[in-house]
């Protein structure tokens, strides 16, 4: 492999040896996107998006911005597209233009200040371009950073805005990333949804004007995740030009596409500009958080195969990052609140029996927590619902070999707790009018030290005062209502992007506090479900929805970008609690089998034969988990057009494989499905559940599949090179 960052010609090139990002500097020193793509000789590259007619030009030449792809582009000059930033001095003035001023190239990838980002460990890895452009006039400046590494087909962007006039600027909009791509016929996929019905996948043809989605609920929602996949039409699993764009970031985002009359399509990504309004004194600076862009030549599976190998050994970090999961037990659906200590020790004891490595205490241990009504904030143990101390509760757990895990829901405050009564103020509201509430419950002000310390104090002295080697981080409401008595008038318009910045400081604080505690985010399931939450936490429960066969839409579409390994995934009782459904047993597995994998039922209510059942189940995964968690991943069935499911890991070796094959509606008289394999190595002989065949037939012809079928059957296929 190489890589580089070269300067020539007035033209930036970032490659390695198969990708190429190019950045010219025109006469007018105007910073134009030239090319992001399958890799090529930036000699040979120019710009031009067309004929500019009825444009705006700063001479009498026909130079002019609205007919040129660019890198960043200022708002009201002369591009009339979307603006990459908008910013106003305090005299009100809106025009900035940005120039070429300098350069720098990094060895490495430096670090962004109290964000989350993909990090390198070894400066060998990759290289940084840091442009500065500056509007002289207005004094600011910004520092453009470009990522380009040597072993993943990835470019990593983000901005920082400077002040270096005499006053203050207010920032309007600070985008992470533009591109304009040359004109075309593309489509997109983005992972939309809905509460407990998460990433669902939605693919749309680009049109003319402006498309695209976002959130404006103070985190990154069940709605629409900050992840885009923008390709050539016609792309799929196995073949096209697909750009991956997701944006490391847990708040509101938004992700824009516009096609204008030459055809050609500006993508952006950052934070959402609703609501917000940034301000900079004098030598002060915004950074924005990173995006990380995946180019993909072979289809969305290549791209998704780099995001999963990107995201799991350089974003996600710590002690856990590379290891294999414990298999987990969570008492939420078996109990809810409803739970005492001898029904936690049954759990256990049959929890124990079967394989099961840890035992997660859902909500309900605190304060006077029996309902969703009050006590959040009041973080001391109930030890009379506890029957004693949650000490003394982990290590009854660990004298049955059952390492303990705690939920938390540590940004939030219900009005009926001990700390709203003593910090009214404390909660996110609006002075004199009657803040709504979500789940009967409040915000914290984490844009305030002394909340986040508070927070930090509590969770510290719970977690260093019992054996608790697991966390559920939750967190239960979107935000409304939005007002800080904290800051000033000017700098209300911070507030959503300072709650997430105090959330990550947070975030930092206890993680790096309790290195060997493994974190699972969640946010009423997939809420939160982004690349952000991975920097601090290396899993997240996907989803409240346990049904395995919703489940299996819920984790197709989350593959897309987020590898099996953060994946919280968890077999429940029938009928599901979210539809009613009566999975078998053999099905809620299989799926919940491709992830950090757990159960979340009354383990002690069931008979004997199905504890059987789950002990070979639990031994099973073990046995297979690590090539679930560092395998190649591959889609080979759709559940969203097709009654079936299907996927696969393949060891990086190409040795061993696991297949699962799911029957999402059985129909009688059904077809024979040729399920074909891939990632194998075509010229090996391979043993499937036994039987050989060679990597070329089990790729080109599939394994047949042809007997009748039933809701829910499914085939678990070991593959295995001879
Ligand atoms: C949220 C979570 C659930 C559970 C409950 C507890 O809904 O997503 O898994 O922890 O909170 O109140």
């Amino acid at each position: 492999m190489i890589m580089g960052i070269e300067f020539q010609n007035n033209k930036f090139h970032l490659f390695n040896n198969e990708i190429s990002y190019i950045i010219e500097v025109s006469e007018q020193s105007d910073l134009l996107h030239l090319y992001f793509g399958a890799r090529v000789d930036a000699e040979d590259i120019h710009s031009s998006v067309g004929i500019c007619t009825f444009g705006c030009q700063a001479d009498d030449s026909d130079y002019s911005l609205s007919a040129l792809p660019q890198e960043y582009p200022s708002a009201g000059a002369a591009d009339f597209r979307s603006p990459a930033y908008e910013m106003e001095t305090d005299k009100g003035l809106h025009t900035p233009e940005l120039k070429y001023k300098s350069h720098e190239v990094i060895i490495g990838k430096p670090p962004l200040n109290g964000l989350p980002a993909v990090y390198v460990e070894d400066d060998s890895e990759a290289q940084t371009l840091v442009i500065t452009a500056a509007d002289e006039v207005h004094g600011v400046e910004v520092k453009l950073y470009y990522t380009v590494f040597e072993q993943f087909n990835v470019i990593c962007r983000h901005s920082e805005i400077v002040n270096v006039s005499g006053s203050c600027i207010y920032l309007n909009n600070a985008q992470s990333v533009s591109l304009d791509f040359p004109a075309g016929e593309y489509e997109y996929i983005h992972l939309e949804g809905a509460w407990a019905r998460e990433k669902h996948v939605d693919r749309n043809a680009i049109h003319k004007g402006t498309q695209g989605f976002e959130s404006r609920r103070g985190a990154s929602g069940h709605v629409e995740n900050p992840f885009l996949m923008f390709f050539d039409k016609g792309a799929h699993e196995d073949f096209g030009n697909v750009y991956g764009i997701s944006l490391v970031y847990s708040g509101n985002h938004r992700f824009l596409m516009e096609q204008e009359m030459y055809e050609t399509v500006r993508v952006q990504a950052g934070i959402n500009p609703f609501q917000f309004r940034f301000k900079l004194n004098r030598g002060e600076s915004f950074v924005t958080p990173e995006a990380v862009m995946v180019y993909s030549d072979g289809g969305f599976a290549k791209m998704s195969n780099t995001f999963h190998k990107l995201y799991r050994t350089r974003l996600c970090r710590g002690t856990w990052r590379d290891k294999e999961r414990p298999v987990l037990i969570n008492n939420w659906e078996g109990t809810y609140f409803d739970f005492t200590k001898e029904k936690l020790l049954a759990i256990a004891d049959a929890a124990s029996e079967i394989g099961i490595e840890l035992f997660v205490l859902d909500d309900g241990w605190f304060g006077k927590r029996n309902s969703d009504n009050c006590s959040l904030g009041d973080w001391y143990e109930n030890k009379e619902k506890l029957g004693g101390t949650l000490s003394k509760l982990a290590a009854e757990m660990n004298q049955r070999g059952l390492k303990f895990g705690l939920w938390f829901e540590p940004e939030m405050v219900s009005p009926d707790s001990d700390l709203y009564r003593e910090h009214p103020d404390w909660a996110i509201s609006v002075p004199n009018v009657k803040p709504h509430l979500g789940r009967h419950q409040l915000i914290l002000d984490y844009t305030r030290a002394e909340v986040r310390d508070y927070i930090v104090e509590r969770m510290t002295e719970i977690l260093g005062n019992a054996n608790i080697e697991y966390v559920k981080w939750d967190m239960n409401r979107n935000m409304s209502d939005v007002y800080s008595l904290h800051l000033g008038a000017d700098r209300q318009g911070e507030f959503y992007h300072r709650y997430i910045l105090g959330l990550y400081d947070v975030l930092g604080r206890i993680t790096t506090a309790f290195p060997e505690i493994l974190f699972e985010g969640c946010s009423g399931g997939g809420g939160r479900n982004d690349s952000g939450m991975l920097y601090y936490m290396p899993q997240n429960w996907a989803s409240d929805d346990t049904d395995a066969t919703e489940r299996l839409y819920i984790q197709y579409g989350g593959s897309m970008v987020y590898p099996a390994s953060t994946v919280g995934a968890h077999v429940s009782a029938v009928p599901n609690h979210q539809t009613g459904r009566m999975n078998s047993l053999s099905m809620r597995t299989a799926v919940a089998m491709n992830g950090a994998f757990g159960y979340e039922l009354d383990l002690s209510s069931l008979d004997k034969c199905e504890l059987e059942e789950m002990k070979k189940q639990v031994a099973f995964y073990k046995s297979n988990r690590h090539l679930v968690m560092t395998g190649e991943y591959y889609r080979l069935l759709n559940p969203f057009t097709s009654r079936h499911s299907a996927w696969m890991y393949v060891s990086e070796d190409k040795s061993r494989a696991l297949v699962y094959y799911v029957v999402k509606t059985a129909r009688p008289s059904n077809e024979a499905v040729h399920l074909k394999l891939k990632g194998l190595d075509e010229n090996a002989r391979y043993t499937v559940n036994g039987e050989p065949k060679s990597g070329r037939t089990l790729m080109n012809y599939g394994i047949v599949i042809d007997s009748p079928e039933h809701d829910g059957d499914n085939i678990i296929f070991e593959v295995k090179r001879v």
